[in-house]
């Protein structure tokens, strides 16, 4: 899989995934809300073909919406600071064969650097209800926080950043 970061003349009219939402955030907003520092979008290729993207942007995340297990214990202050997924997709005629599975090895390496330089404790998503099994799947758990249209979710990556993790992340390339 090749990670591109979007660009001006990126070419994303053959994307389509089974969210239209997600399609026309990807066509008509991203490249503006990456341009005006609102988010940042990457494009996955495989072959040239275009059958994924993802969207981050900064976070926080309530002391209280995380369970007791998870966070710092003592913890002084009311928010974590956190990476959310802003959004996340792949091509319809490309799931099931690993490519999200793919995109979120990405965001952790990401993460992982993005901690280095500024303090980053949890992934966040508000994922829509269809999507939760996925994240769960990957370690995601519910947020206690007020559910919409979408359902939150986040990930202690500092607990989550195991042994089993960083030999796959090692297997990819920088960010
Ligand atoms: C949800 C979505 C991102 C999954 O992408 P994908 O590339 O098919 O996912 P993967 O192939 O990496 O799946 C990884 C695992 O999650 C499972 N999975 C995939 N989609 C799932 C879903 N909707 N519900 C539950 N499990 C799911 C897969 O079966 C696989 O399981 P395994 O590890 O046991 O084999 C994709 O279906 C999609 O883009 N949907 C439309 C947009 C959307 O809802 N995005 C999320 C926005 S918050």
């Amino acid at each position: 899989l090749d990670f591109s970061f979007l660009a001006e003349g990126s070419n994303l009219t053959s994307f389509q995934c089974n969210n239209d939402d997600l399609n026309d955030f990807l066509k008509r907003d991203a490249f503006r809300g990456q341009n005006s520092r609102i988010s940042a979008t990457r494009l996955v290729y495989w072959n040239t073909i275009l059958i994924g993207f993802f969207t981050l942007v900064n976070d926080t995340l309530t002391v209280e919406a995380v369970e007791a297990c998870d966070g710092e214990p003592e913890y002084e202050y009311g928010k974590y600071p956190a990476i959310k997924i802003a959004r996340l997709a792949t091509h319809g005629d490309y799931e099931r064969r690993d490519i999200a599975t793919n995109m979120l090895l990405k965001i952790f390496i990401m993460v992982k650097r993005i901690s280095k330089h500024s303090g980053c404790r949890m992934i966040t998503v508000d994922s829509y209800p269809d999507a939760v099994g996925f994240y769960q799947r990957k370690g995601f758990k519910r947020a206690q926080l007020k559910e919409k249209d979408t359902i939150p979710l986040y990930m202690d990556f500092h607990k989550f950043d195991t042994e089993e993790e960083n030999r796959l992340i090692a297997t990819l390339d920088d960010f």
